[in-house]
């Protein structure tokens, strides 16, 4: 729910736009930062969730790692500050130049994800007289129960290396000098609300840890990736998640020897409910079987409903108290104002301007009779939205907007 001052400053803004809550992100991470801290855990930022400056400006400033799968991300993460000794790199197509680069800036670790890649590591280590700290990413075969595209802990994917190479993992670090093994690391999926995948995964990670421990290696870091997920249906009256009860999943079911330590990879539910793609309606088209509304952002900004046939609310700002998604308990409690309100709500497709069929938000969707002008949200879109943006179309850039 957007307050008045804020419709009315969004009112003088061209659109579309992403206007980031910056309290909001604020809040998130400092909840994540006191559960987290409960048992000890280590948190580092997913940053391909999110790698807007003054995000990653906010979430360095609470002391947390980066995660990073570019070597850009690696210059990304230490130019905003990030401390080095808590930037690990993953990512299953590492080039020289990237591996190189990560090398140069002295990052905590390496989360390799094949055993070809462990050699090239050793390789290019070696020629700067350097020894890279490893981490085996193994695929745990861990259904994540979440969508096929953001699903990466099965055999069938591509990520992580499966259980059936370990003992060539395990020669190969054997013989690399210029390896140091310093951990093991997991990553299912994304937009995981289940806490049971994440019990499976606990079971799992012990399972391996054992095995590297049986054959002299002394796993030092356990990784349990991230995940995490978000609640896109309320945006507002649940917009914090419960990371105690994920944090505590992982307490009560990983088998923690002393000295070792738990990192997590999270992304999504640090970023996505501070932000909101803010458009306009271009125009209105009633059909005969179908009403579109036409807006300035489609696709191009915002490519998630696209791709994985994400759920995103879609608010009405400015007819915001006549909508029947926003602030449902509060705008909708007296009786008579149902009825009188039920009159004007009109069923529409929710479209942008790119030529792809495809380029729709959401189909039948229930808003207040709109109009040519009236600013719309898309919310809980600060977590692979501006990022996963692109200049189809020969679109201009996407702007971003900030609560102060
Ligand atoms: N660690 C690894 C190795 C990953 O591959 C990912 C995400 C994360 C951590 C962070 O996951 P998160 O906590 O954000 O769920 N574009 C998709 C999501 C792709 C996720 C890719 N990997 C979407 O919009 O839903």
């Amino acid at each position: 729910m957007f307050n008045n001052n804020t419709i009315s400053k969004f009112q003088q803004l061209e659109t579309p736009f992403y206007y980031y809550n910056l309290d909001l992100l604020r809040q998130t991470l400092e909840a994540c930062r006191e559960a987290s801290s409960k048992y000890g855990f280590h948190v580092h930022y997913a940053m391909k969730a999110n790698f807007n400056p003054k995000v990653l400006q906010g979430i360095q400033s609470y002391g947390f790692g980066a995660d990073c799968v570019s070597g850009n991300e690696v210059l990304a993460a230490v130019k905003y500050g990030f401390d080095k000794g808590k930037v690990v790199f993953a990512g299953v197509g590492k080039s020289d130049k990237e591996i190189n680069a990560a090398l140069d800036a002295d990052i905590f670790c390496f989360n390799v994800e094949s055993v070809q890649e462990l050699e090239v590591i050793n390789e290019l280590a070696a020629a700067k007289n350097k020894t890279a700290r490893v981490a085996i990413r193994i695929n745990p075969n861990v259904d994540a129960h979440t969508h096929h595209y953001i699903t990466t802990g099965l055999d069938e994917n591509k990520f992580g290396i499966n259980t059936w190479q370990l003992n060539d993992v395990a020669e190969t670090l054997r013989k690399s000098a210029n390896l140091q093994f310093v951990g093991i690391h997991f990553h299912v999926g994304s937009q995981i609300t289940d806490m049971e995948v994440f019990k499976s995964l606990c079971i799992r990670i012990n399972e391996m840890q054992l095995w590297f421990e049986e054959r002299g290696f002394k796993v030092k870091v356990i990784n349990a990736g991230g995940g995490f997920g978000v609640d896109y249906y309320n945006p507002d009256t649940n917009n914090i998640a419960d990371f105690d009860s994920y944090f505590k999943v992982f307490k009560d079911f990983l088998q923690v020897k002393p000295g070792q330590e738990v990192h997590f990879e999270l992304g999504r539910v640090l970023v996505a409910q501070s932000a909101s793609l803010i458009s306009r309606v271009l125009y209105v088209k009633n059909g005969l079987k179908k009403n579109f509304l036409i807006l300035d952002a489609g696709m191009t900004e915002l490519i998630r409903p696209m791709l994985y046939q994400a759920y995103h609310q879609i608010e009405n700002l400015s007819r915001q108290s006549e909508s029947p998604e926003v602030g449902k308990s509060e705008s909708l409690d007296v009786g008579s104002q149902i009825s009188d309100l039920k009159s004007q709500i009109t069923k529409y497709d929710v479209v942008g301007p790119i030529c792809e069929s495809t380029d729709c938000f959401r189909k039948d969707v229930e808003l207040p009779q709109s109009f040519r002008g009236d600013l719309i949200a898309v919310r809980t879109a600060g977590a692979y939205g501006e990022v996963m943006a692109s200049s189809y179309n020969l679109r201009d850039d996407v702007q971003s907007v900030y609560s102060e």
